[in-house]
């Protein structure tokens, strides 16, 4: 039996994980081994009881086999204390330091791009997960006047930027891709010339994968005018995060954006899809879940259930084919009728069977 932490959170959070919490309830009484229990960490919860998660919070979600976050983010909470402390707070103390986003086109007419289609617009980004910007190092002084300095600094440490790359390397091994390592040490030069300095080192380590440098605005650049040039892109958890956006836009949005932030040693995940919390949208049963079921998808395949996975993956294929999308892909659907047609065609595939 595998367990799943469900973290339904804020906004649409709770709208497109709903959808997925029926697709499990789907799967197990097909026989998946599956079972969950969900935490309605929130910034409801935050405002009413002061704090994020409860003593002990943590290291129960630890517990799990996987975790699937919906999404976090209120106006009531402006510097997302509560979000910081659920997310980044996961993926420092479970140590998930591979954030993977896969960017692949489902159907040609999402993409922004005159004359693409979707063999052309298929690639993973592996975004450094637990250090860079987003340690929280810096301060600010003076705050308020017009004297008021602020500090961020990027933190990089040559053990977290070498296990990152070793596995982009062997990610695009396994998967016989080209390798793209992107960052700025022309500019950044203490941090980036140390993600430089270990690419360069490790590449050797790896012949049978084709690896190229680029500075991360070249990168953004080349991504727009020609995508199909890229199969695995690895690059820092700043960069990371901007890319990914990037990339998203080049798939048809972020209602199609989905992630896993990963252990590859320890076996631990955590699985949410790109977008926040969409407030402008919340509410209204309109947010896209296909994200949140691509996530899930990836969990699926995480998890064991590899058939589960692309079968979930083919449902959300089908559902665009027949255009039941919502507002944001220029549809009309709501995201329970969207649901709908994803649990649909996931139940006309093969009885699912159990790998592991
Ligand atoms: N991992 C997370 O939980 C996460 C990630 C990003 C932002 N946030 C938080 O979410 C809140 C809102 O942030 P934001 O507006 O900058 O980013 P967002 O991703 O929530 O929304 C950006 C835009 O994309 C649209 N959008 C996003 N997901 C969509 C979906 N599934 N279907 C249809 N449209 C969708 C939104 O309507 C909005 O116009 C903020 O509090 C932010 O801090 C949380």
């Amino acid at each position: 039996m595998k367990r799943i932490a469900i973290i339904p959170g804020d906004g649409i959070g709770l709208e497109v994980t709903r959808e997925v919490v029926e697709l499990l309830g789907q799967l197990s009484a097909e026989g998946l081994p599956l079972a969950w229990k969900i935490f309605g960490y929130s910034a409801d919860s935050y405002l009413r009881e002061g704090r994020a998660l409860p003593e002990g919070g943590m290291e129960e979600l630890a517990r799990f086999d996987a975790i699937f976050l919906g999404a976090l983010g209120d106006p009531r909470v402006p510097d997302m204390a509560h979000g910081r402390e659920i997310i980044l707070g996961a993926r420092r103390s479970l140590d998930l330091y591979v954030n993977l986003r896969p960017v692949q086109l489902l159907h040609d007419r999402l993409t922004p791009l005159k004359s693409r289609r979707c063999e052309d617009v298929d690639f993973t980004i592996v975004r450094e997960n637990t250090e860079g910007a987003y340690v929280g190092a810096g301060g600010r002084f003076r705050e308020g006047t017009l004297d008021e300095v602020a500090v961020q600094e990027a933190l990089a440490t040559r053990r977290g930027v070498e296990r990152v790359l070793r596995y982009a390397f062997r990610l695009a091994g396994a998967s016989g891709e080209k390798l793209v390592m992107a960052d700025k040490h022309n500019a950044l030069e203490f941090v980036g010339g140390l993600w430089y300095r270990t690419f360069r080192e490790l590449e050797g380590e790896y012949p049978q994968v084709e690896a190229r440098h680029l500075f991360v605005d070249a990168l953004c650049h080349d991504l727009v005018r020609d995508p199909s040039r890229f199969g695995v892109i690895v690059t820092s958890n700043l960069f990371g995060d901007l890319i990914s956006d990037l990339g998203a836009a080049l798939a048809g949005g972020l209602g199609l954006a989905p992630s896993a932030n990963l252990n590859p040693e320890t076996k631990r995940g955590l699985f949410e899809p790109v977008h926040g919390s969409a407030q402008d949208i919340a509410g209204k049963g309109i947010a896209n879940p296909m994200a949140a079921f691509l996530s899930a998808g990836m969990m699926l395949e995480f998890l064991g259930f590899g058939e589960a996975g692309r079968r979930l993956r083919a449902a959300v294929t089908t559902c665009l084919e027949e255009g039941s999308v919502t507002p944001d892909l220029g549809g009309s659907s709501t995201t329970a009728e969207v649901g709908r047609v994803i649990r649909n065609a996931v139940a006309l595939g093969a009885a699912v069977v159990e790998e592991r």
